[in-house]
């Protein structure tokens, strides 16, 4: 298929916003004060409003013609259908399976026994952990999970347990990504090897950081309880499961899934299994339930009002068409920290591409930079930039409308400045004090949660998920490998004798810079 930007509604587009160009948002509101409802639409019970988007309805008619010409709806089909949309590794990509009770197969193979079987050994796992029917290795009930995973493999569990920390009433849960000794040495201070229980996500069971690390934590406990405690101490969550029984992990403790389940995709898995331990099956449950209310809705509501589509659409809009470098992602809810770094990975992974899925060069951006914080600690760091920097980024405002906690002030206080924060962005401020004068004229999203909870976690992250799909879809390219992240892996390879002091062939720049940092390590 050529080039999204030959498209006939493309070029309309780029009309259209050749016209809107001399309309400021404020204008866009004047001339218009329903687009609020005009603009907001719902989705597996959250609210959407694009009414700060530099959008009409005329541009949501054109993006949906766009969506047509990309033939948006045959491409949602083959996903559902087990087609083999991740066309570099010849596999589909079938997460929202893991969400649901629907048959799906995949070369003909129905899946659904197999999900069942899974997530039936994740809820007998789980729930044997949270009460205290398994026992570690000298008969103590587990309280610590150490969850050992990178990437994929652990921002999504991360984000969930924190979410959803006021229904955490099982085993605390640390994790370990880094391959750095001191995140090691943090996660298992003060915790009893006894008492403690290893969850080793990592769908290859092959990166390195993980697996160093899976070594340290086994060590960790066999140095105090022996070598046959692993069966009451080690679990993997894998697609790999014969590495992970090669590791020595014993087969009732390696929890699988497909390969078709991509690593940013995965926390719907059992690599959510320290999100089950934490907060039990029946909430996991819940965040499988929404993820799944809002892949119903993605695969049959119409593309006008279709929320992930709309989401997809106009950030390509914003970024093609309005040369929005970035996009910012702003939660004002404490437990939603971890959502810009979990949306990072999701976004910049899945559509950092730079070729098509023929493997010609595209001829336009395609995925933005994201990026973000929580508010308000983040309007007293870098929302500065948001208002008067020279460059603009599109924001998403992710928002709660019920408490959190019980500071009923406080909630208010929060959404008064979530509030504050568009409307500001938007309208900006005239001044006669250049220094004082904001612009105005930057465009947001504001997401509504009505509350923080598994099934409105599970559904936000579902339409994050079809938005990447959609927008890859416009752009022709694969969201579902990562070729890139390979390269850096490969020299780290090469390099790592030479850190240790053995022989290698070292590019003269890393030669000279190792030489920079054993110079200043030397005590
Ligand atoms: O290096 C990138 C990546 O492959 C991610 O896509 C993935 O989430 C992460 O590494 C961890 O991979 P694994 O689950 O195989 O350990």
């Amino acid at each position: 298929m050529p080039s999204f930007t030959s498209a006939p509604a493309w070029r309309s587009l780029l009309a259209h916003r050749d016209a809107l160009a001399g309309t400021r948002l404020a204008e866009l509101w004047s001339r218009d004060p329903e687009r609020g409802s005009a603009l907001t639409f719902g989705c597996a019970g959250l609210a959407f409003d694009f009414s700060k988007q530099r959008v009409t309805a005329e541009t949501l008619q054109l993006l949906g013609a766009l969506a047509r010409e990309r033939d948006l709806s045959a491409a949602v089909e083959r996903l559902f259908t087990g087609e083999r949309v991740n066309s570099t590794e010849n596999r589909p990509a079938l997460h929202m399976a893991l969400r649901g009770d629907e048959h799906v197969s995949a070369d003909g193979h129905d899946l659904l026994p197999e999900i069942q079987r899974n997530r039936e050994r994740m809820r007998v796992v789980a729930e044997a952990v949270r009460d205290g029917h398994w026992k570690g290795a000298t008969g103590e009930r587990i309280t610590h999970v150490l969850a050992l995973g990178i990437g994929g493999s652990s921002l999504g569990p991360r984000l969930a347990l924190e979410a959803l920390r006021g229904d955490a009433d099982g085993p605390e849960v640390r994790f370990v990504a880094n391959i750095d000794a001191a995140e090691f040495d943090a996660a298992v201070a003060g915790l009893d090897p006894a008492r403690t229980l290893a969850v080793v996500a990592s769908k290859t069971f092959t990166t390195q950081e993980t697996m160093e690390n899976a070594l340290a934590a086994r060590e960790w406990l066999t140095m105090s309880l022996g070598p046959d405690a692993l069966s009451r101490h080690f679990i993997a969550a894998t697609a790999n499961d014969s590495a992970a029984l090669s590791f020595g992990v014993p087969e009732c403790n390696v929890l699988p899934f497909g390969d078709w389940v991509g690593g940013r995709f995965s926390l719907w898995s059992s690599v959510g299994l320290p999100v089950a331990i934490g907060i039990g099956m029946t909430r996991f449950g819940e965040l499988l339930a929404g993820a799944h209310a809002a892949d119903l809705e993605f695969r049959s509501t119409p593309l006008e009002r279709n929320v992930p589509a709309l989401l997809g659409l106009i950030g390509v809009w914003n970024h093609d068409a309005l040369a929005i470098a970035t996009h910012a992602v702003l939660s004002y809810a404490s437990r939603l920290e971890s959502l810009p770094a979990y949306l990072q990975q999701l976004e910049m992974e899945s559509n950092g591409k730079r070729v098509d899925r023929n493997g010609a060069p595209v001829d336009f951006p395609t995925g933005p930079v994201v990026w973000g914080g929580t508010g308000t600690p983040g309007q007293h760091a870098f929302h500065q930039w948001l208002h008067q920097g020279t460059d603009a980024a599109a924001c998403d405002f992710i928002v709660v409308a019920r408490p959190m906690g019980a500071l009923t002030p406080h909630h208010e206080i929060l959404l008064s400045h979530a509030c504050a924060q568009s409307e500001a962005l938007m309208m900006g401020l005239e001044a006669q004090d250049p220094h004082r004068a904001c612009p105005g004229d930057r465009v947001s999203t504001t997401i509504v949660l009505p509350r923080l909870d598994a099934r409105t976690l599970g559904a936000l992250l579902a339409i994050y998920e079809h938005k990447v799909f959609v927008q890859a879809t416009v752009w022709g390219t694969n969201p579902f490998d990562q070729f890139g992240v390979e390269l850096g892996k490969t020299i780290a390879g090469r390099i790592l004798p030479a850190v240790r002091g053995e022989n290698a062939e070292l590019h003269p720049a890393t030669r000279h810079l190792l030489a920079v940092i054993r110079k200043l390590g030397q005590p």
